[in-house]
């Protein structure tokens, strides 16, 4: 079916809900998106009821939409209902999911260049913990993941193969569908980084055919800071075990017997933020009303014209190597440090950030990339913010080579 493309009618009044668009002109969405105020106004008018009522009193009023989270989280992925947990993050969530394997001597991991810092040192705990070993698949000359690397890599120790979607700190995409195509043939556990990807580009667990799926709520999905969300396939929940467990992940069967939980909720402990829940819920429900398809469709849209436009701005190098790009936009400014080139932008009241080596330590020190700009794009940005970012960029450089002269 044809994506129809958001129009400039329906961006305005997306924009007039999200108080910050009025502020900032926001490119740092791959950090912390803006809410929309309707997230904002869930999570403030909860914490009120909770001071005037009682925070149990509360939760019981509200039971009928903390559980529908739940069913939003696994329409947004196409999971089922019993395969989703909600967690303060992504680095819990993923965490959850790859210290819950019964790792042992000899086993091997299999990654990406492009997976993110926290990840890596997962690995290397399990590689000092119990001897497992970690291959890093390097990507081809053009930037792009090699499968047949990735196939050529699988040995009978392969215990599990964990990627990064898109990798914090560049624009490029690695093809997670036809890697779970190989971990499903292989039979393979297969754990995906979906950090940046949720909110961003459409998600279906199904089609990528992954056992697990970490996700977290601030990012492209717009919803707030402390919230994100785990996947686990109903059918290898009791091959991940949870690394911590209470009485609401576990039923007491007798005084000295537990039972584990039968869902996924097995991975969450009893206690957690209900206005944050609420505001991960209402984030949700507010890009499945857009439409993952029609999101994703602007999100490329923008980026294109923004790489285009730096492109054409001499000075300017984009780092965003390999075929298939997202709304990272990633670049250096010749003769500035990425530190001051945010700086100097913020005193345009544009934000972008600053991505480090450290957070994709592989792929930039491949890259010989200490750290870049990093611009990244959501759907409510606008061409004109565009324009202002690259002609504010092109001022910067302007005032360096006066200075010279
Ligand atoms: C690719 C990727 N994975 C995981 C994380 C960690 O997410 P969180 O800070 O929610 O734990 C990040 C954060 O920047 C990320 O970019």
């Amino acid at each position: 079916m044809e994506t129809s493309r958001l129009t400039d009618q329906e961006i305005q009044q997306l924009r007039g809900e999200t108080i910050g668009t009025a502020q900032r002109i926001h490119f740092n969405n791959a950090g912390a998106s803006l809410p929309p105020d309707v997230v904002v106004q869930t999570m403030t008018d909860y914490l009120n009821e909770e001071a005037t009522y009682g925070g149990y009193e509360t939760e019981a009023k509200y039971h009928g939409q903390l559980e529908n989270v739940y069913t939003l989280i696994a329409r947004l992925i196409n999971a089922n209902v019993d395969e989703v947990a909600i967690a303060e993050n992504a680095s819990t969530a993923w965490g959850i999911a790859f210290n819950g394997i019964d790792f042992k001597k000899g086993d091997v991991v299999i990654t990406c260049e492009m997976e993110y810092v926290t990840n890596l040192i997962g690995f290397l705990n399990v590689q000092k913990q119990f001897g497992v070993e970690v291959k890093v698949i390097p990507n081809d000359e053009k930037g792009n993941f090699s499968l047949k690397a990735l196939e050529d890599a699988i040995t009978p120790q392969t215990k599990l193969i964990a990627v990064t979607e898109i990798a914090s700190t560049t624009g490029c995409m690695i093809p997670i569908v036809e890697i779970g195509k190989i971990a499903r043939k292989h039979n393979i556990l297969y754990l995906v980084d979906a950090c940046q990807s949720a909110g961003h580009v459409p998600i279906d667990v199904k089609e990528i055919g992954c056992d697990m799926l970490s996700v977290t709520g601030r990012k492209y999905l717009r919803a707030p800071r402390g919230t994100g969300f785990l996947f686990v396939r109903k059918e290898i929940q009791d091959r991940i075990k949870p690394i911590f467990i209470d009485n609401h992940a576990t039923d007491w069967v007798s005084l000295n017997d537990y039972q584990l939980r039968n869902d996924a909720r097995r991975y969450e402990l009893y206690e957690k933020n209900r206005a944050l829940t609420l505001g991960l819920g209402k984030a949700i429900e507010y890009a499945l009303n857009i439409g993952l398809d029609r999101i994703w469709d602007r999100i490329q849209y923008l980026a294109a014209l923004l790489r285009a436009q730096l492109a054409q701005i001499d000075g300017i190098t984009v780092h965003d190597f390999g075929d298939r790009k997202c709304g990272i936009v990633t670049f250096s400014v010749e003769g500035f440090d990425a530190a001051t080139i945010k700086s100097r932008l913020a005193e345009d009241h544009i934000n972008v950030t600053v991505g480090k080596a450290v957070s994709t330590l592989i792929y930039m020190e491949k890259n010989h990339l200490k750290s870049v700009v990093r611009a990244s794009i959501h759907y409510y940005n606008t061409e004109e913010e565009i324009q202002i970012l690259s002609k504010s960029l092109e001022a910067i450089i302007r005032s360096a080579i006066a200075k010279v002269v």
